[in-house]
């Protein structure tokens, strides 16, 4: 029987169950990493992925790795109190759903539930906000839940740990 949208689980990426063969999301580079790179990536501890199933059909994915900030490319506002020190983050590499699911709610539950892993995992380990690389036409998504731009790159956007955990 079909698993509607809202209750398909997210798991960990498990290169040997999961068929991601056929997954296209209409970006080409986005297609191929999951199809050919993100089990090199897991494998070699370079990125964590998260899909959402129908069946064994991966349908969405996203990734999340450390990453480094520089304190001089924050907005004034947000870099004021902090050192003059790379600024450690979480890079959400990717978010991606299938051309067949889009639009029903799925891409908004991986982003809650990618923000959830590393809200738990700031207990553990410092770091001070999310990054996205947005791809043209997808910035306007992040800024809906609370990113905001870096002042140099329109497609980067950043989430405070602060404002995850008031949220
Ligand atoms: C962008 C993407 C992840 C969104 O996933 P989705 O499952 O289609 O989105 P959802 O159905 O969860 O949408 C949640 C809300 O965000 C809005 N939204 C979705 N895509 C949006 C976009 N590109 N820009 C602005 N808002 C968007 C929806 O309208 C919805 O708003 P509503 O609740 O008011 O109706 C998905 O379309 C996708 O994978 N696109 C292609 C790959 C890509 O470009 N990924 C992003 C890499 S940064």
């Amino acid at each position: 029987m079909p698993v509607a949208p809202e209750q398909r689980q997210i798991v960990p990426f498990d290169s040997k169950a999961h068929n991601r063969t056929n997954f296209s999301c209409g970006s080409p580079a986005l297609d191929r990493y999951i199809r050919e790179i993100a089990s090199q990536d897991v494998k070699r501890d370079l990125a964590r992925v998260f899909v959402v199933l129908n069946g064994a059909d991966v349908v969405g994915f996203y990734s999340l790795s450390g990453d480094i900030v520089k304190k001089e490319d924050l907005p004034e506002s947000h870099a004021k109190k902090l050192p003059n020190r790379p600024i450690p983050a979480v890079l959400l590499g990717r978010l991606a759903i299938d051309n067949t699911q889009q639009g029903q709610g799925l891409g908004l539950r991986m982003l809650m539930d990618a923000q959830d892993r590393v809200l738990l995992a700031s207990e553990s380990i410092g770091f001070r906000m999310i990054v996205v690389d947005a791809k043209d036409g997808v910035v306007e998504f992040y800024l809906r839940y609370d990113f905001v731009r870096f002042p140099d790159d329109s497609n980067r956007l950043f989430l405070p740990i602060a404002t995850l955990r008031a949220s």
